[in-house]
């Protein structure tokens, strides 16, 4: 070791792709913290980088070679100062490509897949003494191990995530998740609830609860009665402090009746759902091995709006899959007329390489790229909508941050939009009854209800 190793260590991570990876990303930079790291914003001040990629969509994998390809030059020139910079790759690109990568770049010193972050200060630590070291085992037994430590001193958060779930058993024929994130376990209720005390403690009042297949998620009671997510979320709400509660990402399928009664039942549990559908069309939905049907879909948020009126409906669509036909993608477009989506995130079918789908006659993209602008022009209609149907309410807004403009704060509505308001930085923190009175095309803005006199706003916090 020189003497630059033992001085405190500098790590940067840049983040690709979901939720989940930001998550991981924050839990890496944990676990290296630990052992001496601290967190930059740039790869120049950095003595270790990593990317923490994504593969679900796209030229993932060219993308991630491309960065590498950029951070050649600064590794060799940090090199010839007598400065040693490590570069790693993590995540599911790292998972699905790992020895490819150390073949394809020789300048990545290690690879650890999304189920070894536990071992990334010993993986440092032997990349540092000169190995190449790839670890992508998946090692269920110890996977959620790491995240049961106390969570390290970071910037105050008021919204965080909890992972309770990771992998999925659905197979949908598109997607690469189940084979770069393997099969679906669940982290213990014992364990989640204890992080989720830590978080209240640490002044967190917003959880939002992370899984690739959340709703899936399975436990049981010290006695070895079963649960599932809806009993969790009634366990997570009585913890005080922890004022909303939220779930991503779900399946259809995985919606049971406890977890559609906490939507009805909890004030926590918060008026929004993502709940993917991908086409609206029941051909291609069994071609996609969806496991469920528009109507089954249809029904499924009939009941959910039954139990919860007012909630906000967010969905993913894919475009062009193999064996869509304009007919197929009508239907992707009246089923978006049919539920009002509050917002959606909607892809072009990307062939994933050892998925089902990826073999089969493929769409012509010139298509794919219109029915794509259609979709997204009659989804943006619908936030539209959504988002005007809001003006005139009040709403429950937990402000987090500075806004977009001095003077603004930012926090989310019930409904997840961003809300953006003229009020004092005081308010961060709290949750604060907000009059909605505009809107733009991704988030809301408000103002602090004016008391009888008109003139001074009401500035206590609700709880
Ligand atoms: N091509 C395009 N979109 C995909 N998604 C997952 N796999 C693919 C693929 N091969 C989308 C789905 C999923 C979201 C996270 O990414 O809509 O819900
Ligand atoms: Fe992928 Fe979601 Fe289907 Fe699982 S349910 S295979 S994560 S799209």
């Amino acid at each position: 070791m020189t003497g630059m190793d033992r001085k405190q260590k500098r790590v940067f991570v840049k983040t690709y792709g979901c939720q989940m990876n930001v998550y991981d990303s924050e839990r890496m930079m944990d676990a290296l913290g630990s052992s001496g790291y601290s967190a930059v914003a740039s790869p120049e001040a950095a003595e270790l980088i990593l990317l923490n990629t994504c593969h679900i969509r796209e030229k993932a994998a060219e993308k991630v070679y491309s960065e590498i390809g950029r951070l050649r030059r600064l590794k060799h020139d940090a090199a010839a100062s007598g400065r040693q910079v490590l570069i790693g790759v993590t995540g599911c690109v790292a998972q699905a490509e790992g020895q490819e990568i150390m073949r394809r770049a020789p300048e990545v010193d290690l690879v650890v897949g999304p189920q070894s972050y536990q071992r990334l200060p010993d993986v440092v630590a032997r990349a540092a003494g000169g190995a190449r070291v790839v670890e992508t085992e998946f090692a269920v037994r110890d996977k959620f191990a790491a995240l049961d430590r106390p969570i390290a001193a970071r910037e105050k958060r008021y919204s965080a995530f909890l992972t309770v779930q990771e992998g999925c058993d659905k197979f949908c024929s598109f997607c690469v998740v189940p084979y770069t994130r393997g099969a679906e376990v669940s982290r213990s209720a014992a364990a989640i609830i204890a992080e989720a005390r830590r978080l209240a403690g640490d002044g967190v009042r917003e959880v939002t609860l992370l899984g690739q297949n959340v709703n899936a998620w399975r436990g049981e009671t010290p006695s070895g009665r079963g649960l599932g997510l809806g009993d969790l979320l009634f366990s997570l709400a009585e913890i005080p402090g922890i004022d909303r509660l939220r779930y991503t990402t779900s399946h259809p399928r995985d919606m049971d009746d406890v977890l559609i009664a906490a939507h009805r039942d909890i004030d926590a549990v918060m008026p929004y759902l993502h709940l993917p559908v991908q086409s609206g069309s029941d051909r291609v939905l069994a071609a996609m091995n969806r496991r469920h049907s528009r109507a089954d879909y249809l029904a499924l948020i009939d009941r959910i709006r039954e139990a919860r009126p007012d909630i906000a409906l967010a969905g993913d669509f894919i475009v062009g899959f193999p064996g869509e036909e304009e007919a197929d993608f009508a239907d992707t477009l009246s089923i978006v007329d049919a539920v009002g989506y509050a917002s959606a995130f909607s892809f072009k079918y990307s062939p994933r390489p050892g998925t089902p789908a990826a073999d089969r006659p493929q769409v012509d993209g010139a298509d794919a790229a219109d029915r794509l602008s259609r979709l997204q022009e009659r989804l943006g209609k619908a936030q539209a909508d959504f988002n005007s149907s809001r003006i005139g309410m009040t709403a429950d807004v937990l402000f987090e941050r500075w806004g977009r403009h001095p003077g603004q704060i930012v926090g989310r509505s019930p409904w997840l939009s961003p809300v953006q308001v003229f009020a004092p930085e005081s308010l961060i923190g709290s949750i604060s009854s907000v009059v909605i009175t505009g809107c733009g095309s991704n988030s809301l803005f408000g103002c602090l209800p004016v008391d009888l006199d008109g003139d001074a706003p009401v500035l206590e916090a609700t709880a």
